[in-house]
């Protein structure tokens, strides 16, 4: 059924077989006529710790259709799903083995239709995960490369290349990878022999695609069409800052302190240019997106593309959003940015400028499967680059009930701001970073990479709880969960937040009402002076905003509170407490 090279086949394309989100339908939040996306909240699920169906412990895309009513509820307007291609799962599935099937372990293409007819019915948007800097080496692609002499047409496919040294022992440059080590490993020739390097600037099983070759492009534009015709309504598209590397691949040295990404010390200077890496935020990589955004208009119904770019400065990310490119990029300066009322209002200040600038909205994010949780995130009391993860040894241990009080109010700032926003599942509950999982629970390929030096991903991606009292607190019938879930998360428990006045659950369901209500995503952001350097202050449609970023109390403004992140008494606003007020 599939093409000679392993890529999805056109000719097996279900054209039309489902459209994306249909204008008529009567539960759309969205008018779909309009650019849904400039304004949504969207969901991102997780799909290995969402919902098992199948009591494997490991969730799955029936899972997920089973419990999608609880996102329509919530109020959110899309959902984005990580990826459930098929995978080793090495990098819990952004190693893809075959870009346009279902892994066995999550279900199956029959299952993922199924998934996208029911959020379409509860009027949910879909955004699938794209993966294009690297395949797993599982990928036929790459096997097909393996079993090629150098210099063929299948090498070519990827980054292949001699080593340096005498006997060519030596990787072709200094790359390091992400997840820690060398960007490259030695390949063995059919007699034996060592042979050529092949690069991943991840892990050794993602082996990082040659995007100078036409045929890749190729490739990818299949890939997308095949999705896009099954009525996907976007992708998110990782590592979109990778995919094309300088010519002569020069050796470079990160700087210290550098997120694992590219990323570096955002909130410190936000406008500054850093150093490019020769593998990340090339020139390249724009005609690529053009081109898929070419695919993308032909198709109606608004189809989106949002990038992973670690790039700084905000300006320099802005160009990833060009009127012909993508439509919204993560915002990661905004999530790096502490819990600083001065660093707040210069972030949202940029952002809304700078992405405006090109005409797209600016987007905002406090969590995601690659970072610790901001729940925990904003207060830690020690520097904790992007990637690294935190665990029982590291430095600046969360203190838990402050942590949640600052994430309640951060939310609540962020649903108030103009443009789009992203959550990350289990955040709707206050979840915290898992911080003691067992050295031999782990699977972040980072932790294995760099000899348990850095704790990595895992303590985000814990299987989140939705009845206090079930098996797996209901993530699993079995009880099984690929990670293990603490025993305190019961009360987290979806079910036990549930019409529970003041729970974080009924917090985000009742600003998303409100932002729904007044149309927050469209508006714009007015300061509003004199309340004090500690407090983030902002009017937007008709809704004064106020954050307490400071530690002591600062006086309320009459009127009344439509929202407030903690308990406001005697008209005084707490330290790390948000409210919503009705403007006069
Ligand atoms: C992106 C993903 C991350 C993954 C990496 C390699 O950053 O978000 O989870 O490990 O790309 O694909």
């Amino acid at each position: 059924m599939r093409d000679a090279l392993g890529a999805c086949n056109t000719v097996e394309r279900v054209t039309a077989r489902h459209s994306a989100l249909p204008a008529a339908s009567a539960e759309a939040r969205v008018d779909a006529d309009a650019e849904w996306w400039r304004s949504a909240v969207i969901y991102q699920v997780y799909p290995r710790s969402f919902a098992d169906a199948s009591g494997d412990g490991i969730g799955d895309l029936r899972g997920i259709t089973r419990r999608l009513e609880h996102l329509a509820d919530l109020g959110v307007d899309a959902i984005w799903l990580s990826p459930f291609y098929r995978s080793p799962q090495r990098d819990a599935g952004y190693d893809v083995a075959d870009y346009c099937d279902v892994d066995p372990v999550f279900g199956d293409l029959a299952d993922f239709d199924t998934l996208e007819t029911r959020a379409h019915e509860l009027g949910l948007r879909v955004i699938v995960d794209l993966v294009p800097n690297h395949s797993s080496t599982d990928h036929r692609w790459f096997q097909e490369a393996l079993g090629s002499p150098a210099g063929s047409e299948e090498r070519a496919r990827y980054i292949f290349r001699d080593g340096r040294g005498d006997e060519g022992e030596l990787p072709p440059n200094n790359w390091q990878s992400i997840f820690g080590g060398p960007a490259w490993t030695r390949t063995t020739d059919a007699d034996g022999a060592p042979g050529q390097w092949y690069l991943h600037l991840f892990d050794a099983t993602q082996a990082d695609l040659d995007w100078s070759n036409p045929w890749v492009r190729e490739r990818f534009v299949d890939i997308l069409r095949f999705w896009l015709d099954r009525g996907v309504d976007g992708f998110r598209v990782d590592v979109a800052h990778g995919l094309v590397k300088q010519e002569g691949l020069p050796d470079y040295t990160p700087p210290e302190g550098s997120g694992s990404m590219g990323g570096g010390a955002f909130d410190d200077d936000i406008t500054a240019a850093a150093p490019l890496p020769p593998y990340f935020a090339q020139d390249g990589v724009h005609d690529i997106y053009r081109e898929w955004r070419r695919v993308l208009d032909e198709y109606d119904g608004h189809r989106m593309l949002v990038a992973e770019a670690w790039v700084e400065p905000l300006g320099r990310l802005a160009e990833w959003v060009r009127p012909d490119e993508m439509h919204q990029a993560f915002n990661f300066p905004y999530l790096e940015t502490k819990w600083h009322a001065e660093g707040i209002r210069e972030v949202v200040d940029s952002s809304l400028a700078i992405f405006g600038s090109v005409g797209a909205p600016s987007t905002w994010v406090l969590s995601n499967h690659d970072v610790v949780r901001h729940a925990t995130r904003l207060a830690l009391t020690a520097e904790n680059p992007q990637g690294h993860g935190i665990g029982p040894s590291s430095p600046g241990q969360p203190v838990p009930e402050l942590g949640l009080q600052r994430a309640r109010a951060a939310t609540a700032l962020m649903l108030a701001l103009p443009g789009s926003a992203y959550l990350y599942q289990g955040e709707e509950l206050g979840l915290p970073e898992v911080v003691d999982l067992p050295d031999d629970e782990r699977e972040d390929p980072t932790w294995f990479r760099t000899g348990g030096e850095r704790y990595g991903r895992d303590g985000c991606r814990v299987p989140i709880p939705w009845e206090g009292f079930a098996p797996a607190l209901g993530f699993s019938p079995t009880g099984e969960s690929w990670l293990p879930q603490p025993a305190e998360w019961t009360a987290f428990a979806r079910d036990a937040q549930s019409g529970v006045p003041g729970s974080t659950l009924e917090l985000y369901r009742a600003a998303l009402a409100l932002r729904s209500e007044h149309a927050l995503g469209l508006g714009t952001v007015e300061w509003i002076p004199g309340l004090g350097t500690d407090v983030v202050a902002l009017q937007n449609r008709g809704v004064t905003v106020l954050a307490n970023a400071g530690d002591a109390g600062v006086e309320l403004l009459d009127g009344e509170v439509l929202l407030a992140s903690g308990p406001v008494d005697d008209g005084v606003l707490p330290p790390d407490t948000t409210v919503w007020m009705r403007a006069d």
